[in-house]
C-alpha cells in the first residue's frame, strides 16, 4: 500500500470514479477520491432530484424493475469470483451489452432519466442511484414502507456477459418450457414454480422471498412492445381511470400496457388480492382487464409458496415486513460497497417525511375483509 492509499484508508476515503458516461458500451473514468460525509451530502441532494423526477414523469415503476434487473444477475455459485464476475447490484444494466438483452426491453428509458440525475451528482455511483431511485418509488411515491437500503456501491466497469440470469413470465413458444439453458446457471424448468426457483435460489433467496419480491409487481405494467404480455391498453391503463400517487395528487403518466392492479402507482398488497381472484376456482371477480402471469399465479398455485403469498394477501402489514427485508437483500446481491459512514459503519439515510400517508389501517381493513370474502 502506498502512502497515498494507507492516508486515504485512515481518512475513510476511496478512489471513486469522477465522471463516467455510457458511450457504446465503454466507460471514461478520472480517478478521485471522496469521504463518507461528502459521499453522504451527495445522495442526500441526488434523493431530492430523484423524488422531483418521479413525480414528474411517473417513472417509479420503471425504476423498481431497472433496479430489480440490474441485481437480478447475480448468481451465487460465482460469488469467489474476482468482483463483479458474480454480477449483481453494480450498475452493470447501463452498458449497451447488457441492457438489450431481451429480459431488459424498455429499461433504456429509465437509464436515460436517471442520467440526467447522475450529470447533477456526479459523486454518487451509478450502482447507488437505479438502486435509490427503485427504493423511492415505493417508499416515497408508493407509500410503501422506508426501505432503509444501504448506499456506497462500486460501479462495475463492464457488462454481465450472460443472457438468460432474468425470470420469464410465461413458458417460450419454441420448448414449452420457462426460462432457458443461456445464463450464468440453466433456469430451464416445465412449471413456472420451478422456474422462479431456480433463477432465485441461484441469487441465493428463498420461497418468502420470491413471493414476497413478486408483490412488486403491485406497481407498474407490462407493454407489448417491450415483454409482450399483456394487451395494448386497458380501461385501467388508457387514461380513463385517474391514478394517483400516495399523497393523493393525480399521476400524469403515459397511457398503455396492462397492469397487475388497479392503482398501480400505490405499493400496497392488492396484487396479491387479484392473483388470489384468478387462481381460485369459482371466483368470478377475476378481471380480464389486470395481468396475471403463469409466473404471478405460481404463487398461489405452488404448495410451498401458497402459504406466504396468502399471509401477504391477508396482511398488509406482514406483506410490508417480508417485502422490506427482501427487496433490501436484494438490493445489496453482489454489490461492492466502498463509502462508508463514520466509524465505518453501512451508509444508509435518514427517513424523509412521507410524501403521502403510510398505507394505514383503513387499506389493511380492506384487504382483510376481501380476503374473508375470498374465504367464503
Ligand atoms: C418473479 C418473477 C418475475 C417475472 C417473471 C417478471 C416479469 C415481468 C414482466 C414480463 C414485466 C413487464 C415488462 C414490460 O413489458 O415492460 C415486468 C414488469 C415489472 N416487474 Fe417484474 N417480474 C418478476 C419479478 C419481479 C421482481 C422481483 C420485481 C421487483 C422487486 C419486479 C418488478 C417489476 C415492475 C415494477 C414492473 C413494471 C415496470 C413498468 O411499469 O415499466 N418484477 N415483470
Amino acid at each position: 500500500m502506498t502512502n497515498d492509499e494507507s492516508e486515504r484508508e485512515k481518512k475513510n476515503q476511496r478512489p471513486l470514479d469522477k465522471k463516467q458516461k455510457i458511450e457504446d458500451g465503454t466507460i471514461t473514468s478520472t480517478a478521485t477520491t471522496i469521504d463518507g460525509a461528502a459521499y453522504k451530502k451527495s445522495l442526500y441532494a441526488a434523493r431530492d432530484d430523484v423524488d422531483k423526477l418521479l413525480i414528474e414523469k411517473a417513472c417509479g415503476p420503471i425504476m423498481v424493475r431497472l433496479a430489480w434487473h440490474d441485481s437480478g444477475t447475480y448468481d451465487i455459485g460465482l460469488k469467489d469470483e474476482a468482483w463483479p464476475n458474480a454480477g449483481g447490484a453494480n450498475a452493470s444494466i447501463r452498458f449497451k451489452d447488457e441492457n438489450s438483452h431481451g429480459a431488459n426491453a424498455g429499461l433504456i428509458n429509465a437509464i436515460k432519466l436517471l442520467e440526467t440525475i447522475k450529470e447533477q451528482h456526479p459523486l454518487v455511483s451509478y450502482a447507488d442511484l437505479y438502486q435509490m431511485a427503485s427504493a423511492r418509488a415505493i417508499e416515497y411515491t408508493g407509500g410503501g414502507p422506508n426501505l432503509e437500503i444501504r448506499y456506497g456501491r462500486q460501479d462495475a466497469p463492464t457488462s454481465f456477459g450472460a443472457e438468460g440470469n432474468l425470470p420469464d413470465g410465461e413458458a417460450r413458444s419454441n420448448t414449452n418450457k420457462f426460462g432457458g439453458t443461456s445464463g450464468s446457471t440453466s433456469t430451464e424448468d416445465t412449471t413456472a414454480g420451478g422456474h422462479l426457483r431456480k433463477v432465485f435460489y441461484r441469487m441465493g433467496l428463498n420461497d418468502e422471498e420470491i413471493v414476497a419480491l413478486s408483490g412488486a409487481h403491485t406497481l407498474g405494467r407490462a407493454y407489448k412492445d417491450r415483454s409482450g404480455q399483456g394487451q395494448e391498453r386497458t380501461t385501467v391503463t388508457d387514461g380513463t381511470t385517474i391514478q394517483k400517487f400516495a399523497n393523493g395528487t393525480t399521476a400524469s403518466f403515459h397511457t398503455g400496457g396492462s397492469s397487475w392492479t388497479e392503482n398501480f402507482f400505490i405499493f400496497d398488497n392488492s396484487y396479491y388480492t387479484e392473483v388470489a381472484h384468478a387462481v381460485t376456482e369459482g371466483d368470478t371477480k377475476s378481471s380480464e382487464e389486470l395481468l396475471k402471469l403463469s409466473s404471478d399465479k405460481a404463487i398461489f398455485k405452488d404448495d410451498h409458496f401458497r402459504p406466504y403469498a396468502m399471509i401477504f394477501r391477508n396482511d398488509l402489514t406482514a406483506f410490508y415486513d417480508s417485502y422490506k427485508k427482501a427487496h433490501k437483500k436484494l438490493s445489496e446481491l453482489g454489490a461492492k460497497f466502498v463509502v462508508h459512514d463514520t466509524d465505518d459503519a453501512p451508509l444508509v439515510l435518514e427517513g424523509k417525511n412521507a410524501f403521502g400517508q403510510r398505507r394505514g389501517s383503513a387499506v389493511i381493513k380492506k384487504s382483510i375483509n376481501m380476503a374473508n370474502e375470498l374465504e367464503k
